[in-house]
This record gives C-alpha cells, structure tokens and sequence, in this order.
C-alpha cells in the first residue's frame, strides 16, 4: 500500500518551493522507507531549486537527514525497522571499476531507490542527491542508510549527511592534511566550517579562514580558523601569505566552488601545495588559467565528491567523536524549523544568516 506524506517540492526552476503531497509506494527488493526526523537545508538543495544541477523538475529536496528505519522491502538485511540511521548518498555498488579497485568511496554506480514517488497526479519526481527528505517520510536503497549511535540528536546526526561530511572529508581525506599543515579555507558556510574542523582534528596548525562575510569569519574562528582574511576588503591570496611566511599554504579548500575562489586557491597555495575543490560551480562558469603555471607550480589540483567519505566507514566513527565531544557538530546548527519555511531557510543563507538550518519533524 501506497502512503501520502507532506514534502518540499521544487516544480520549475527559479520557482519558490511549495508543500505537495507525496505518494510514496512500498518498498521494493533492496529498498527502505525512512521516517524523517530531521534534515539540513544545504547550499545544494538552492542549486537544484535554480535549475543549476539539471534539468529534471520537479523535485523532492533535501538530503541531510537523519532518521527512523520505517518499513523494508524484500532482501533487506543491513537494517530494519525501528534503526536510527544517517542517510547517505553513496550507497556503493560493490561492482564498478572503482568498487572492484578497492576504492569504493568514488563508486560510479551508487544505489537509489528504483521505485519511484510520486505527487498525487502520477508525475514523478526527482529526490535530490537520490534522497529528497524535507519530507515526512522518504524511499531510499537500502545501502543509502548508516546505522550511527542513536544518543546523536538527529538534528546534529543529519548534517553528516552531505555538506558537513563534505567539508571534513576535503579536509580529512582529499587534502590528507597532517600534523603541522597550514591550511586555507575559501568559503565559510556550512563546508567550509566543516573543512575547518576537520583541518583541525587533523592536526593544522595554521587555518586561515576566507570568506566575503565578517560574521561568517566569527563562526570560523570558533570551529578552529587561527587567522581570518575578509577577501572583499584585500585580496585573498595576500592574506593567505601574509599568515604562511610569505608562501602560501599547504592545502587549500574551495568551498564556494566559483572562477575567482578556485584562482585564489590555487595561486593561494605554496609550492608542490594541493587544492581540493568542493564547492559545486555552476555549469556555465570557466578557469582560464596559464598552463606554465600549472605545471610550475607542482602539486595536486584535486576535487572531492561528497568528502571522499565512505559512509559505513566515517559516519559511526565522526558521530563518537561528537559524542566525545571531540568534534562541534552542534555548531553548525542555527536553527530548526519546520517544512513549511525552507524557502525562507534559502532566503536566511542567501543573506549569510546561517550555517545551517534543519527542519525538524
Ligand atoms: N562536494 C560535495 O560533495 C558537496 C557537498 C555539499 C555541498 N557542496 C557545495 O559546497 C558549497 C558550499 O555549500 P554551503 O552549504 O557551505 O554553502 P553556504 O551558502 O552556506 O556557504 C557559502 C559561503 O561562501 C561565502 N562566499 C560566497 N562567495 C564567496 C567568495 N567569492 N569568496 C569567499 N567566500 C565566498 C559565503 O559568504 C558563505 O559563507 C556549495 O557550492 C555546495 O553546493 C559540495
Ligand atoms: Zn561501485
Ligand atoms: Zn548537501
């Protein structure tokens, strides 16, 4: 039997977001429904809205999230009803030529529920990241949940869900940082405060935070940024020398993911230096950068899909350490709200009011 929930909906681009119904069916072989009980509003979710990923209106947003294992479909065995899960949009696949190569963190063929919701009149819709929970409940494969430790408020728990897990994977993963890194990080929303965090559970021991915003450098500094450069009042490469002896840092994160941000990561990095870009840009936005200058420069220009996490791996791991108060995952929550003003949460991030707002339900 078919269930109708409450869900966020994005039917053309640009367009505000409405409430609609949503007909989610019973879960198929390998697939669950999830009761949501809280999810993020992420940078994301706004890309989707302004038509910015593709083209396939209307969807289902939201993907941070965090919840209740609701019902299973046939052949589900990793988790079942009633388990407090993340939810994830990496659910390997055991089988690509990543997976078979022992590097599942960069799976090509993730799984999602083959199922699909719907809204009332039969038009599908397309879950964001393969998700789509600013809804009351949702229909996901199997492998997109991670069982964490329920004693995680699910408001914190969800954030692991995308842009916090990105942030700290850039960091942690992607840009391998270590004891004694210097690190700058461009863009301090949401990612990039992760991307802080995790240069500094890593070990950094310079993190420069950059960002257009004083009141986004304020929230830096207290996941950890040591020296803070407002790159509309100087130039963000400056800033970044002035605090690395004149050389640049080791690593540096592009979390905004635009032309001008990418170029002051890389020209903001010392020599031999890695990049990691996980801001999303935008598909019409172009690098026009001197070739001798890539190679002269040396080191690694790297992207990081989704923090290279592995969720079974990082999600029951970052989640004790929040629990042992090792990492402020409740930082990053500014406010709860409820479905009905995630229009207005775009519009508070938009303006540079929050890091995150989760709805509750
Ligand atoms: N790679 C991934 O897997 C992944 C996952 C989640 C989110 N993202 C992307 O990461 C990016 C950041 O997401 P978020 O949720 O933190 O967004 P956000 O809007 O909360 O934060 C963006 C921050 O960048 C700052 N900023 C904007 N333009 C700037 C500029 N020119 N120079 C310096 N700072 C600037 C803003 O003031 C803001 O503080 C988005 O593009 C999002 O789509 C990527
Ligand atoms: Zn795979
Ligand atoms: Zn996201």
């Amino acid at each position: 039997m078919s269930e109708v929930v409450r869900g966020v909906v994005a039917k053309a681009k640009g367009a505000p977001v409405s409430i609609e119904n949503i007909v989610i069916p019973d879960p198929g072989p390998g697939e669950v429904k999830v009761k949501i009980t809280a999810c993020g509003v992420c940078h994301t979710d706004l890309h989707y809205r302004e038509g910015a990923i593709n083209d396939e209106f209307p969807y289902l947003l939201g993907h941070e999230a965090a919840g209740f294992v609701d019902t299973v479909g046939e052949g589900v065995t990793d988790v079942q009803p009633g388990d407090y899960v993340i939810l994830n949009w990496r659910a390997v696949c055991g089988d690509c030529r990543a997976c078979r190569r022992g590097r599942p963190w960069y799976c090509f063929n993730t799984h999602n529920a083959a199922s699909k919701m719907t809204l009332e009149d039969g038009t599908e819709l397309s879950p964001a990241l393969g998700i789509g929970a600013f809804a009351e409940k949702t229909l996901v494969a199997a492998g997109q949940c991670t069982k964490v430790d329920r004693r995680a408020p699910a408001p914190v728990a969800g954030l692991l869900g995308c842009g916090v897990m990105a942030g700290l994977g850039a960091a942690i993963t992607t840009g391998n940082i270590t004891r004694g890194d210097t690190v700058a990080v461009i863009g301090c929303g949401g990612v990039g405060d992760a991307a802080i965090a995790g240069a500094r559970l890593a070990g950094a021991s310079t993190i420069i935070a950059v960002d257009i915003d004083d009141r986004k450098l304020e929230l830096a500094r207290e996941f950890g940024a040591t020296h803070t450069v407002n790159s509309r009042d100087r130039d963000a490469v400056e800033g970044i020398q002035e605090f690395t002896g004149g050389f640049g840092a080791d690593v540096v994160i592009d979390a905004v993911g635009r032309p001008e941000t990418y170029e002051a990561a890389f020209y903001g990095r010392d020599l031999a230096g890695t990049v990691v870009l996980v801001g999303v840009p935008d598909p019409t936005m172009r690098l026009d950068l001197p070739l001798i200058d890539v190679f002269g420069r040396g080191g690694s220009l790297k992207s990081s899909w989704y923090g290279d996490c592995l969720p079974s791996r990082d999600f029951p791991m970052l989640i004790d350490l929040y629990l042992q108060g090792r990492l402020p995952l409740d930082r990053f929550v500014s406010e709860e709200i409820s479905l009905d003003e995630v229009e207005e949460a775009f519009a508070k991030m938009h303006r540079g009011e929050v890091l995150r707002s989760v709805v509750v339900l």
